[in-house]
């Protein structure tokens, strides 16, 4: 893995249920690296969000709700691009570039 990207296969976005194949709407993803995890949004095939799951209030961990960030601590929310739609955070979520390939994305982390 490259020290300064987290690659991510597509095929984590699938997953099987009875034969059938289902699309997420996100994954989480963790790294040593990182304090916080990076929540991945698929909007298509060709396009994803890669969000800091720091709240921008005070620093608390964020939680996934579906195409929502909430924070627990004072009930901010975010949307899957890292707006803020709800408060007291007034900050947009810090976000990574994305770079989509065939088969793989990578979380572009060498602003970190
Ligand atoms: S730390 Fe998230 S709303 Fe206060």
């Amino acid at each position: 893995m490259d020290v300064t990207g987290i690659r991510v296969p597509k095929s984590e976005f699938m997953y099987q249920k009875k034969e059938e194949l289902f699309t997420r709407e996100y994954i989480i993803v963790q790294n040593d690296k990182l304090e916080f995890p990076i929540y991945v949004y698929r909007f298509s095939d060709n396009e994803y969000s890669a969000l800091w799951m720091k709240c921008t209030h005070q620093g608390a961990e964020l939680q996934a709700s579906g195409d929502m960030l909430h924070c627990p601590s004072h009930g901010s929310e975010f949307t899957n691009k890292g707006a803020v739609s709800n408060g007291p955070a007034e900050k947009n979520l810090r976000s990574f570039p994305v770079i989509v390939q065939t088969d793989t994305i990578t979380i572009d982390l060498r602003q970190s």
